[in-house]
């Protein structure tokens, strides 16, 4: 068995666990990041793609900035849409502040390319891990893999693996409690090589169901379709998602979405869940692994950064001399920014699709919501602060 030894062994290299490694380098605190998956699997995994004010300004204080600053695209607002009526809201005349477009999977090459230039411990394809002992001073992760053992010996764990991962579940029962809510929904996702025909995104509400129409690139668009929890990928043909498509986003204007090959189509589940507290003894939870927001606030891989925004200031004290307060709170910290994204997230998906046999009272006051949103510039105010993205406090 062959024995390793860090200060902070980081199991999963998502957005959380890539960059909490990175501002842990910045502090000099040594961590091993454990992933399952190959370098190339994480480096093309399609999902999120709207950075917050937030999140950029920590990308590029942590010096990760450049090829963002570069192709990340500046938007500046967003539209939501009604029955083929589109408003703008205007994030920087409302807040001072804006969103950046730019794939999360360009933020992980960003990321890894960085560590492994710093000489960064990242170990793919891992095989099976368990973390254990994590309720005493010594904590240790093992790797298995093709009939040989590796143990880290480390002095905290983060489990930054995910919503599937196995780290919340190795704290025994009892122990955390989950919040949790389901929506009788998914999305149906495609990435297609057109250009954008349009500056921002729309959120379009439709008798159909919610579309959204978002962009990667100069070259590329991501859009989006409500579609049934249990919707099979094999019944879209290219075809019919341009034509539900184009029909929930069409617009008295005349504006339609520019049509092009398909790339990539995957169906999402839609889900709110929290997982209290996010530490067990010094075994701590980031990003995903502790938490799912539904993806129309665009707040998942936001959210995984400020989680370890919080951790790696609270690493650095405790390892900078300064005890263990701040670790002890990151748990009451962190939640108390979930909660607001959670009730933010779960906010727009309630704004913006149809709930199938909903009483016909909760659709009207539906509309007269996303109606009022659009006519009422403080009811925008905050839709906008909170897109956006809020404060690091
Ligand atoms: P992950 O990205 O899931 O990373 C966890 C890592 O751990 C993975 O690499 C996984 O392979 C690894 N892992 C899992 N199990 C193990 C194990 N046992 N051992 C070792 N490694 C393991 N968020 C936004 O902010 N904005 C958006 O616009 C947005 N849109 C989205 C659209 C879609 C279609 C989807 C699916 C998600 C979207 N999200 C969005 C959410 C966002 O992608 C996630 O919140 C984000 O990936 C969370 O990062 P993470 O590092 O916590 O977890
Ligand atoms: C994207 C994803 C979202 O969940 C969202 O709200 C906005 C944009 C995207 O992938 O571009």
């Amino acid at each position: 068995m062959a024995q390793y030894k860090t200060q902070v062994g980081i199991v999963g290299a998502g957005p959380a666990g890539l960059m909490l490694s990175h501002l842990l380098r910045l502090k000099g605190i040594h961590s091993i990041v454990l992933e399952a998956k190959s370098r190339l699997y994480c480096e093309e995994r399609v999902r999120a793609g709207v950075l917050e004010y937030t999140s950029v300004k920590m990308l590029q204080d942590a010096g990760v900035g450049e090829r963002l600053n570069r192709e990340g695209l500046r938007h500046e607002g967003i539209e939501l849409g009604l029955n083929g009526v589109r408003h703008r809201i205007p994030f920087v005349d409302l807040t001072g502040k804006c969103v950046t477009v730019y794939g999360q999977q360009e933020v992980v090459k960003d990321l890894i390319a960085r560590r492994l230039a710093d000489g960064g411990d990242l170990r793919f394809e891992c095989g099976e891990i368990s973390v254990e002992a994590f309720t005493t001073n010594r904590p240790r992760i093992f790797v298995r893999r093709e009939g040989s053992t590796d143990e880290i010996h480390c002095d905290y764990i983060a489990g930054c693996d995910g919503f599937h991962g196995i780290c919340r579940n190795a704290c025994p029962e009892g122990a955390l409690t989950i919040y949790e809510r389901t929506y009788p929904f998914a999305w149906l996702g495609i990435l297609a090589e057109a250009a954008p025909s349009r500056e921002e995104l729309v959120y379009m509400l439709h008798q159909r169901g919610f579309a959204l129409y978002s962009m990667r690139s100069p070259r590329v668009t991501r859009l989006y379709l409500q579609c049934a929890p249990d919707e099979s990928i094999e019944q879209w043909s290219d075809d019919r998602i341009w034509h539900e498509l184009q029909t929930r986003l069409h617009c008295s204007d005349g504006w339609r979405p520019a049509e092009g090959r398909i790339l990539q189509k995957s169906v999402t589940g839609m889900r709110s869940f929290v997982v209290e507290p996010l530490q067990f003894g010094r075994l701590f939870l980031a990003g995903d692994a502790a938490h799912i927001v539904p993806p129309t606030g665009a707040k998942g891989m936001n959210l995984a950064f400020a989680d370890v925004h919080y951790l790696a200031e609270a690493l650095g004290v405790r390892f900078g001399g300064g005890g263990t307060g701040y670790l002890e709170r990151y748990s009451e910290t962190c939640l108390s920014r979930i909660w607001k994204v959670q009730r933010f997230s779960w906010w727009m998906t309630t704004l913006l699709h149809r709930f199938e046999n909903e009483a016909a009272f909760d659709h009207k006051r539906q509309i007269a919501e996303l109606e009022y949103v659009m006519s009422s510039r403080a009811a925008a105010t905050s839709l906008a602060e909170n897109y956006v993205g809020l404060p690091l406090d």
